[in-house]
């Protein structure tokens, strides 16, 4: 893949996204609770021909290939990183199926094009207002009946510290380089009900994205062995790397991959 292909292009790499620096060693699976909680979630969303599928912040497309696998009516991602969202290009055939560079917050789509709406960690990293915004889109593309899963970092116990709350945010960011600011449960789930819809299923999983034996599970024995022999040549990379594991190793008493479905009314 060329410079111009991979994503987090024109940063330098001590200020450039997590998620985009694990994309250039090779990583394709960007998500806390892995393919496992992806699977899950799409389980959970059934996605099938009868379906028009709105995918926000598909990254690398790893998910978009799972949904398209299920022979979707439609399928529109929406990508605000033009390298990435060429590469979900590459998975889409023909006029049903397109990669939008844009916002989730503001896709342009029409109201109630949709069957299913659903983004897996892209909403962590956003504002609490990003977030409502994001969410609020959501509503307004689903029909009513439609949809909406969510895959990302929730904060546990629900009684944790606002002291806590603060600390791992800035730790998490600092070490990502990208906003961090996951929610309690009962916060993601407030957060959906506020725009009509009601939750109708919900997991957690061990925030494990950069364990061994994770990697190898999201990206196969092959993918694993390239993405560490990648870690190893490249120094600057790899200092990030585990800055990142470290940081999530610190808090991971708070820390849970988290997903959660919800169905318009
Ligand atoms: C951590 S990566 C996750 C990628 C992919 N969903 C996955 O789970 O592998 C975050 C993704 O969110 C995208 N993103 C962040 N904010 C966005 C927004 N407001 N609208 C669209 N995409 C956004 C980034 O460009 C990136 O592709």
């Amino acid at each position: 893949m060329s410079e111009s292909d991979l994503p987090g292009g024109g940063v330098d790499l001590a200020h450039m996204p997590g998620h985009w620096v694990l994309a250039r060693l090779g990583k394709r699976v960007l998500r806390p609770g892995g393919i496992k909680m992806t699977r899950q979630l799409l389980e959970a969303l059934q996605t099938g021909p009868a379906d028009d599928v709105v995918e926000f912040a598909p990254g690398m497309g790893a998910t978009a290939r799972m949904t398209l696998s299920t022979q979707p009516a439609s399928y529109t991602a929406v990508e605000r990183d033009e390298a990435a969202g060429r590469q979900v290009q590459r998975y889409l055939h023909g006029a049903n199926q397109r990669c939008i560079v844009g916002t989730a917050e503001a896709t342009g789509l029409e109201s109630a094009c949709a069957s299913v709406v659903y983004g897996e960690a892209m909403l962590t990293m956003q504002t609490k207002e990003q977030k409502r915004r994001i969410v609020a889109e959501a509503a307004r593309l689903l029909k009513s009946g439609g949809r909406y899963g969510m895959h990302e970092i929730c904060l546990v116990p629900d009684d944790i510290s606002a002291e806590d709350v603060a600390g791992i945010s800035k730790d998490l960011a600092q070490a990502i380089q990208a906003g961090a600011r996951p929610l309690r449960p009962a916060e993601w789930r407030e957060l959906v009900e506020a725009h009509g819809m009601e939750v109708v299923q919900e997991q957690t999983r061990a925030f494990a994205l950069l364990q061994p034996v994770r990697v190898v599970q999201d990206e196969g024995v092959l993918g694993a062995l390239r993405f560490g022999l990648n870690v190893l040549r490249d120094r600057p990379a790899r200092q990030r790397v585990l800055a990142m594991r470290r940081a999530i190793g610190r808090h991971a008493r708070h820390l849970m991959a988290y997903m959660l479905v919800a169905v318009k009314r």
